[in-house]
């Protein structure tokens, strides 16, 4: 890749020798007989590379090091020396030259130690590109994470879906009301995320459970009734591996009751994931809601009655009076 390079010696003869092994190698440079010349010139164009004379009159390629460096950070130094000088080009690359070339030159070694430099400077840009962008790097894999373990679980809602006739749309409205009393009673914006996702698959532990107790067109006998509330446990188990502990826990804890005398834990109060609390209040209120073969829907009013019935022993009361309180706005609505 051609390189502006600019050649930093005080005899003329030299940097014309140097310009055309620099021409045959394609790249394309600037001259300066000193370093005064040499600061101008670095602070009118983008250099790759200063090839830097050790020895000149007045301030020495030695002395000049120093500053490019501090100024030039990223343009590559490489010092020209006589043979007897090797021991002060040596010193220079301790002080940040990538290389010393020694006169008189050899094309193939300056050819050598040109290309080595640059390659080691476009190595170093690279790495510092690299660092600086790696937290975006970072927010964009994890945002594609977030987004494929979505689309993961959507899937699994679906799936739900497509065999319970009677869960068909009712994830969807236990999400949007669990998501608003999250939004009422001022919960994270990340765990309102959480309850989102929650809310879609509270219920896909019932992939597990016989479908003709599922579909079943009246009310359950006890064991069918006990079979049923092996849900929750169920939908633990599938999504322990794609999905975070608390997201599971509000799929776990869902039909557990305030009074401790839910299932599967018995779990009382705030020892009952938050998320969980919201999801319940959210589900009861769409099953009382939604016709079912042996019963038909409760109205609105009614149902909200039955909440206010259970705010204290079957729902967090918080949650209820967020609950009720949003629907009292008339425009609120979860229903189909
Ligand atoms: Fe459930």
């Amino acid at each position: 890749m051609s390189e502006r390079i600019l050649i930093v010696d005080d005899e003329s003869g030299i940097r014309a020798l140097l310009g055309i092994s620099l021409l045959k190698m394609g790249h394309i440079y600037n001259e300066a007989s000193n370093a005064r010349d040499a600061l101008a010139q670095l602070e009118s164009g983008d250099y790759g590379l200063v090839l830097l004379d050790i020895s000149m009159p007045g301030i020495t390629g030695r002395e000049l090091l120093p500053v490019i460096k501090e100024k030039y950070p990223d343009t590559a130094v490489i010092m020209a020396t006589a043979l007897s000088d090797a021991s002060t080009a040596i010193a220079c690359m301790k002080e940040g030259a990538y290389d010393y070339i020694t006169k008189p030159f050899d094309f193939n070694d300056l050819q050598t130690s040109i290309n080595r430099a640059l390659e080691k400077r476009r190595l170093e840009l690279e790495n510092r590109e690299y660092k600086e962008h790696l937290e975006e790097k970072v927010k964009a894999q994890s945002d594609k994470i977030r987004q494929s373990f979505f689309n993961a679980i959507t899937a699994l809602a679906y799936a739900l879906e497509a065999r319970d006739t009677y869960t068909s749309g009712h994830s969807n409205r236990v999400t949007e009301a669990a998501v608003a009393i999250a939004q009422k009673t001022g919960v994270p914006m990340e765990m309102v995320e959480t309850i989102r996702l929650a809310g879609k698959v509270h219920d896909i532990g019932k992939i597990g459970i016989n479908e003709n107790v599922l579909n079943k067109p009246g009310k359950l006998a006890l064991d069918e009734y006990e079979h049923v509330k092996r849900h929750p446990e169920i939908g633990k188990h599938i999504l322990e591996p794609i999905a975070d502990d608390v997201l599971i826990s509000i799929v776990a804890h869902h039909h557990e009751r305030y009074d401790g005398k839910g299932y599967p834990d018995g779990l009382k109060e705030s020892d009952i994931p938050l998320g969980a609390r919201i999801v319940a209040v959210a589900d009861a209120f769409d099953a009382m809601t939604s016709e079912r073969p042996y019963r038909a829907a409760l109205s609105r009013e009614q149902a909200l009655e039955e909440l206010k019935k259970g705010r204290g022993t079957q729902f967090d009361p918080d949650v209820t009076d967020a609950f009720i309180s949003l629907m009292g706005k008339q425009e609120t609505s979860f229903q189909k």
